[in-house]
């Protein structure tokens, strides 16, 4: 398959989370980015009570940024702006007004809890955000502990319209071996919608996503790897009608 990535997470903005620091630092990962194939981002700044929880504006201004540097690489390389949305029972207020972004200003969110949250609270979250009209993501299925514990339940989230994504260091064992059964798991039932970096600097957590495309062409073949690595997440790129 042709190495073309989208990555609709990423911290890559410059200042505004525990993400990229400052604008070298998010030039490095842009080129790292580039260098692994990915020609499109969708920058996901946390809207978190600790991690970060700059103002749209500040966002937009920090977006113009990164879209600069991104098109110095290579014009075709494209930035677009969403949320990595924590949730909170303030959050479909807060994306009504219009104080935190959705994913390109489209219907398409992306939530995260923390890890050792109940799958009850985790089901009523996203079930809040689908009645109020949105459509979800669950951001790196595979850090739920109750989901980990009983995989039915992704299925059961699936089903519910939920969509689910993966983060691709977790593919080929960061996370250990457990989730990567785990992801194998979703992957052998057609349960991702797709896959991103979660990139937050250029060591620990690096915007890679080549080693685990490989991994999953092996196994799964080229179409569903381009499906979960490329066009579901393209969904969210196509203008408003
Ligand atoms: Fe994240």
């Amino acid at each position: 398959m042709n190495d073309y990535f989208i990555d609709m997470h990423s911290h890559i903005l410059p200042g505004v989370d525990d993400g990229a620091k400052d604008v070298e630092e998010m030039k490095k990962m842009l080129q790292i980015a580039y260098d692994e194939g990915i020609r499109c981002i969708i920058a996901t700044p946390h809207h978190h009570p600790h991690r970060g929880r700059a103002p749209v504006e500040t966002l937009k201004k920090r977006a113009a940024i990164l879209r600069q540097a991104a098109h110095e690489i290579d014009g075709r390389f494209r930035i677009f702006l969403g949320t990595e949305i924590y949730f909170g029972q303030d959050v479909v207020q807060k994306l009504k007004e219009g104080k935190i972004l959705s994913m390109n200003r489209r219907e398409y969110v992306l939530v995260e809890f923390p890890p050792s949250q109940t799958y009850q609270y985790i089901r009523q979250g996203l079930q809040q955000l689908q009645f109020a009209g949105y459509e979800v993501i669950l951001a790196h299925v595979e850090r739920y502990h109750c989901i980990v514990e009983e995989p039915e339940l992704a299925e059961e989230l699936h089903d519910m319209g939920v969509n689910l994504q993966v983060n691709a260091g977790s593919i080929t064992g960061d996370s250990g071996r457990k989730i990567k059964k785990f992801i194998e798991g979703l992957m052998d039932q057609d349960l991702v919608f797709c896959v991103g970096t979660d990139a937050h600097d250029t060591k620990k957590r690096p915007p890679k996503m080549k080693k685990a495309a490989k991994h999953v062409e092996k196994k799964y073949g080229e179409d569903y790897t381009r499906r979960i690595f490329y066009s579901n997440a393209k969904e969210m790129l196509k203008k408003r009608c």
